[in-house]
């Protein structure tokens, strides 16, 4: 059964396997990452840690028995009782309800762990995929999100009362 952990240093060869594997996958809907994420990675993973560790953001993945990561769920900008909500998942295990499913887990653990009372996630027009899974996990669209929220893309933000 997968399990999803908050990120810990341990995590650093799984989470790269993860992104390499999955980089081509991923850029087909949400920019790349860039080449400098592959040749610093270790430098901006130990400051993703750091910054994980000030209470700034909050970072997830989602590990398979044998320890590889099948998803990454990220609260970024944790404030006032809100956060801004990531997350993609490997091509190997899409359209399983992997996405739908965590993000629903990561909702309660957000309250519980943080004190957090909304979370905010932006998806752009052309990503039915994210735009299904926010529907499905109690999100509403709450504004248009520009290209600078997107990397470059329009699209919409939605908001989760995570009271309700
Ligand atoms: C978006 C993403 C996280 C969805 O992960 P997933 O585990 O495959 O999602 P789920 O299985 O929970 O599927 C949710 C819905 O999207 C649908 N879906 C999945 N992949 C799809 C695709 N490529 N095109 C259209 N719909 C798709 C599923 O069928 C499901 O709809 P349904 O409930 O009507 O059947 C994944 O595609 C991904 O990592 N994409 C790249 C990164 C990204 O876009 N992140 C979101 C940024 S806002």
């Amino acid at each position: 059964m997968p399990e999803l952990k908050r990120l810990h240093a341990g995590h650093a060869p799984a989470v790269l396997a993860f992104e390499l594997a999955n980089r081509t996958y991923f850029a087909a809907s949400i920019s790349d990452r860039g080449d400098d994420f592959f040749d610093q990675f270790t430098d901006r993973y130990n400051a993703s840690l750091t910054e994980q560790e000030a209470g700034i953001c909050a970072f997830y993945v989602l590990v398979a028995e044998d320890g590889s990561v099948l998803g990454r769920f990220n609260l970024y900008d944790l404030e006032d009782g809100t956060a801004r909500l990531g997350y993609r998942v490997a091509e190997r295990v899409a359209g399983r309800g992997v996405a739908t499913a965590t993000v629903r887990e990561l909702c309660r653990m957000a309250t519980v762990m943080y004190g957090l009372l909304t979370l905010r996630a932006a998806t752009s027009h052309d990503n039915t995929a994210s735009q299904k899974v926010l529907a499905k996990a109690g999100f509403v669209s709450v504004g248009p999100a520009t290209p600078a929220d997107l990397g470059g893309k329009s699209g919409t933000w939605y908001q989760r009362d995570l009271q309700s």
